[in-house]
Parts: C-alpha cells; structure tokens; sequence
C-alpha cells in the first residue's frame, strides 16, 4: 500500500525560499507521482482537509530551521503529547508514523516469542516486516456484527504468544469494540503477551483511548498518529504511548531514540494539538461523506459496513464491472480486496465534492 502512497509535496516546494510565510504553498504545489493530476484519492485512509491551518503556519515557519537537528522541539512536543493524554513525557515514544511503532513493537516482541495474535480482516500493512522478524501470524475471525472476537483471541492467546494486535476502529471494517471490554481484554491477555492497541482512527469514533492504562502497564502499548485527523500523512509522525520501561525498550531499536522525525513533522504535530476546530471540522465532514455514501449503498442495493473512521467497506459482488478499473478511468482511486467469500471496497472518505464523483461514478457501474 504504501508503494502506492504516490505522491508527495516536492523537495523543490520548500526550496522556494523567497516564499513569504502565511502564503499557502500548500493548496497548489500538491504533484502526484504514479497517480494523474487532480487524481481522487480515495485508497489510502488520507484526511484531504490536512494539514490543518496551524500546521500550515508551523510548517512554513519551521522549515527554515531545517539546517538544525529536531532536539530542542522534541521534547515540548512530547511533554503536549502527554498532557493531551493525561500521561507523562516519560510514557511517550516518537517515530516516523505509527508505522515505526508497530514495527518498533513487533521487533520487541519477536525477541522473546514468535507469534503474533490478531484478526481477519485488519490493518495488514506491517506484516511483512513482521514475518522478517520470525513472526507467524494467527488470525481470528470477526463477530457476525464483524467487530473484533476478543473472546477467540483470548483463546488464541497460548505460552507461544509475543504479541497480539488490535486496531480499534479496525481498519478496513471501521467498527470497534467496546473500550471497556478492550480495557479488560487488554488487562488480562497482558498477563500472557505484549498488547498492541492501534489507535489511529479513534478521533473520527469519539472513542476513549486506553492511553492511561497503557502507561502503567509494561505489557501494553498503544499507538496513535498524526496522519489522520491531523491530515499529516505525509509528515510521517505518530508515537507509542506506553510504560516507560517499555518506552526505553522500544526507544532502544531507534538509532537515535524519538529522533526519526523532522523539524517540520514536529512542528505541524505540536500545532495540530492546538487546532481542535479543524479536528472537530473534519470529523463533521467526514460523517458528512460517510451520510452521502449510505445513501448511495442503500439506492444501489450494495451491502455496506456502518464504519466510525473515515472509510467505508461495502460488498462489490454485485457490480459486475471492474470496479477499481472503471473508477481509474474516472481518475478515481478505491481498494479492493477479499474479505468474507467475497469482494469488498474499501473508499477513504475525501472531501464532499470527491464523494459525489464517486458516488456518481458507482450508480453509472451498477
Ligand atoms: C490502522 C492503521 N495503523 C497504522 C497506520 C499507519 O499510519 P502512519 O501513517 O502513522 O504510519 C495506518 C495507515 O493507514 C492504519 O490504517
């Protein structure tokens, strides 16, 4: 997937030297790399109204500090983190998306076990990197409601466990469980193995993070980013929060422990702790786009997942076309996988003029 993360802001944007700060380099120096102009992308769980203005601010304002390490950032930066969480700087562990917290995790875990527990379908995309460490992965399936069976998972959870992994809501079903029943879940099974608790999209379900209980329990990790309500996907920022003996452990795979972010990464993550209106704006949105797209599921008779993040997975097996060929020709990008005995899309909610293409582009296909 992250092949296909295409398109960056290019090196020559910040290069622009004479740019005056506040003026909006943003809106206009996007360039796509393997997807056409103006392409609408809608496969990779992005915020398309990120980053929000502060971040903007922070970002033109910070790049000129580039020539220097992040050091003197970082530190305020994690003492915000935890603040906003009700933890200390000591439970907060930096990295270059929540990426490298999962793979920071599934190193650690892998050095004593070598199976890691979690569930079909979920976010998959650091599996590789995990059976490079030795990890097996065993997968559980989901409740007919397609949340998470923590009740299998605790069985799957034997001697040989290293590491169970949870996204909560999951990616690609966006449903969630309980936070109580995960709290006592991830109590218990951090009695046997590591717990993973991927927060990435719990701003968009309003759902209480298990940060706290993370912070004081050395056997649970939780991970959030920045790349999704934040809408700095391309920033590469997110972080552990954890137990700081865990912290230390994990910190200690890291080259440079916390050091794998930019000065500009930094400085959009400590504005976009600030700039609550844009969080709440996006979410709104994004149930907005969420709205417009049952509306379309139910016209089209396609059976659809009520989703708390910002994608949806409804079923394709009724469109007899390719869809993800017919939406390319449209310069619309979805995803699509098996999951069930069937064929499923997963659309990433873009912005309300993106969702109206792709809607229109499905009723003209079904
Ligand atoms: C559940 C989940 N976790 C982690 C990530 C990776 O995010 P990051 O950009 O923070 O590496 C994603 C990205 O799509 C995701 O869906």
């Amino acid at each position: 997937m992250h092949y296909n993360r295409r398109h960056w802001l290019q090196q020559s944007t910040l290069a622009l030297a004479g740019l005056s700060f506040g003026t909006d380099i943003f809106g206009k120096q996007e360039k796509k790399i393997s997807a056409p102009p103006n392409a609408v992308l809608l496969n990779s769980n992005e915020n398309p109204y990120g980053p929000s203005p502060m971040a903007k601010q922070a970002m033109l304002e910070s790049y000129t500090r580039s020539n220097r390490y992040p050091d003197d950032y970082i530190g305020p930066l994690k003492q915000k983190i935890a603040s906003h969480w009700g933890v200390a700087a000591e439970n907060i562990l930096l990295g270059a998306g929540s990426s490298e917290i999962i793979g920071l995790s599934a190193l650690h875990a892998s050095m004593k076990k070598k199976k890691v527990v979690t569930a079909e379908p979920a976010y998959k995309v650091w599996n590789g990197q995990s059976t490079s460490f030795g990890l097996t992965i065993t997968r559980t399936a989901l409740t007919a409601e397609k949340t998470y069976d923590l009740a299998a998972m605790a069985a799957a959870i034997d001697d040989d466990a290293a590491m169970a992994y949870i996204c909560n809501p999951n990616n690609p079903t966006g449903t969630f469980v309980e936070v109580n029943a995960l709290r006592n879940f991830a109590a218990e099974a951090s009695k046997k193995t590591m717990v993973f608790i991927d927060e990435a999209y719990t701003e968009f379900a309003g759902l209480e993070s298990l940060a706290t209980l993370a912070a004081t329990n050395k056997n649970i990790i939780v991970a959030k980013t920045f790349s999704k309500i934040y809408g700095l996907a391309g920033a590469r920022i997110g972080y552990a929060i954890a137990h700081p003996e865990t912290i230390n452990n994990l910190g200690s795979y890291q080259a440079w422990p916390n050091g794998s972010v930019s000065m500009v990464s930094v400085a959009a993550a400590t504005a976009s702790l600030d700039d609550v209106s844009f969080v709440n704006d996006c979410k709104s949105k994004i149930e907005q786009a969420r709205e417009l797209c049952y509306d379309t599921f139910k016209k089209l008779s396609l059976e659809y997942i009520p989703s708390h993040a910002n994608f949806i997975l409804f079923n394709i097996d009724p469109v007899k076309k390719d869809l993800i060929k017919e939406m390319e020709a449209q310069n619309i990008y979805v995803q699509a996988r098996n999951h069930f005995g069937g064929k499923w899309c997963r659309v990433t909610m873009g912005t309300l003029e993106e969702m109206q293409m792709f809607c229109n582009a499905l009723k003209a296909m079904v």
